[in-house]
């Protein structure tokens, strides 16, 4: 079991990495925390794991909240829907929320958590790959409004993640690479190991590099978060890698790509605008779409509307006209954040990649 401290004086706490869900009793039980639980989980993980962790806390009280599944579920109907149970259950601020399922139920109950009762205590058990290295990491949490996602949120940290990499194996692969995108991008900002791990291993044990890959991915994640926690600095601006083009792509295209596929595809160009800049090899570039195409993320630019991507990425970021800010890699392991390049510019040599792909 890997412990890992996350620093953030009054509000720090551990992530455990590990294989066994029913160990976190003695962590929960270490953090003197009272009596009473809500287990908040989805319908798909509360079949799973929803015994297991009831199981686990038999002499305490516990109350478990169930949603459907999916992104819709992240909304204002829900959030009142949990504190209505919350206060039917006489939850108070001595009490605990434990989120368990994905980045979906890590957000909603989050956020939840932050503000019923102006805050009370939660600990996050994520069951994706991407929320056990992104959503459950930082202590950003949110919901969307019909006129765009994560538009109403927090900062709320929670007092503890456990991480527990058996619940990987009911997952599918589907699934599973929405993560691997997030991975690719942790180690081309800050870890070549991970990078060079997802190059080397084959597709059918990737299962056994979980481990390394997850924690590696997560102290990456950590160390942003620790030295800009409430994204004031602008130091958390290298986790953008691949997501200022990538948000574009997502939210643009009619034939709907996923958050990892539009990542990936955001990752390859964003590598390839800093080769045609001079400021990598274009082996970067190659890699990440070698690397891409192994894991069966999105490689192609062929069906994407260029100029309607750029338009988005410039209303996204509230700029007139003119450049768009990117965080660009110097090699793997290394990115230049804050690189301000114009948008005319960026539909030329993203146009490029589409002509290469014809050749
Ligand atoms: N707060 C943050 O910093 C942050 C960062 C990245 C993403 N997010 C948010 O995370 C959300 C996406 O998270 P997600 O990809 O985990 O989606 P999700 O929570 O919807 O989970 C995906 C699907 O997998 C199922 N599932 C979860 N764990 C399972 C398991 N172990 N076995 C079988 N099925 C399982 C779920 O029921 C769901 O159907 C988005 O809303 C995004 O905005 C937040
Ligand atoms: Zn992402």
């Amino acid at each position: 079991m890997e412990k890992i401290k996350v620093s953030l004086g009054e509000n720090s706490y551990y992530i455990y990495i590990g294989y066994h869900l029913e160990k976190i009793k003695r962590e929960i039980e270490k953090l003197n925390f009272g009596n009473k639980f809500v287990i908040l989980s989805d319908k798909n993980v509360f079949k799973l794991y929803g015994e297991i962790i009831k199981k686990t806390l038999e002499n305490k009280t516990v109350h478990c909240i169930v949603l459907s599944c999916g992104e819709k579920q992240k909304n204002f109907n829900n959030v009142l829907k949990i504190i209505n149970q919350l206060v039917k259950f006489k939850i108070n601020r001595d009490d605990t929320i434990i989120n368990l399922g994905g980045g979906v139920i890590n957000d909603i109950g989050g956020f939840v958590s932050s503000i019923y009762m102006r805050g009370i205590k939660y600990i996050s058990i994520p069951t994706t790959l991407l929320a056990q290295v992104d959503a459950s990491i930082g202590g950003k949490t949110g919901i969307n409004l019909k006129f765009g996602k994560n538009l109403i949120g927090t900062f709320y940290q929670p007092s503890l993640v456990y991480i527990d990499l058996n619940t990987l194996d009911t997952l599918p692969y589907r699934e599973i690479k929405q993560g691997i995108a997030e991975l690719i991008k942790y180690g081309v900002i800050k870890n070549e190991k991970i990078f060079e791990t997802l190059e080397k291993v084959k597709l059918k044990e990737l299962k056994d590099n979980y481990e390394f890959l997850v924690k590696e991915s997560v102290k990456v994640k950590v160390d942003v978060v620790e030295k800009d926690e409430k994204e004031k600095k602008g130091l958390r601006e290298i986790l953008n890698f691949g997501h200022t083009l990538g948000h574009g792509i997502e939210i643009t295209n009619i034939k709907k790509f996923s958050h990892g596929d539009a990542v990936c595809l955001g990752m390859i160009g964003e590598s390839y605008i800093a080769f045609k800049k001079g400021l990598c090899d274009n082996d970067v570039y190659i890699r990440i779409k070698n690397l891409g195409r192994k894991f069966k993320l999105k490689t192609s630019f062929e069906k994407l509307d260029l100029k309607k991507v750029v338009e988005f990425m410039r209303y996204d970021k509230k700029i007139k006209k003119g450049n768009l800010r990117f965080v660009l890699p110097e090699k793997i392991g290394k990115v230049i954040p804050g690189v301000e390049i114009d948008e005319i510019e960026i539909i030329k040599i993203l146009e490029e990649i589409k002509k290469n792909e014809k050749n």
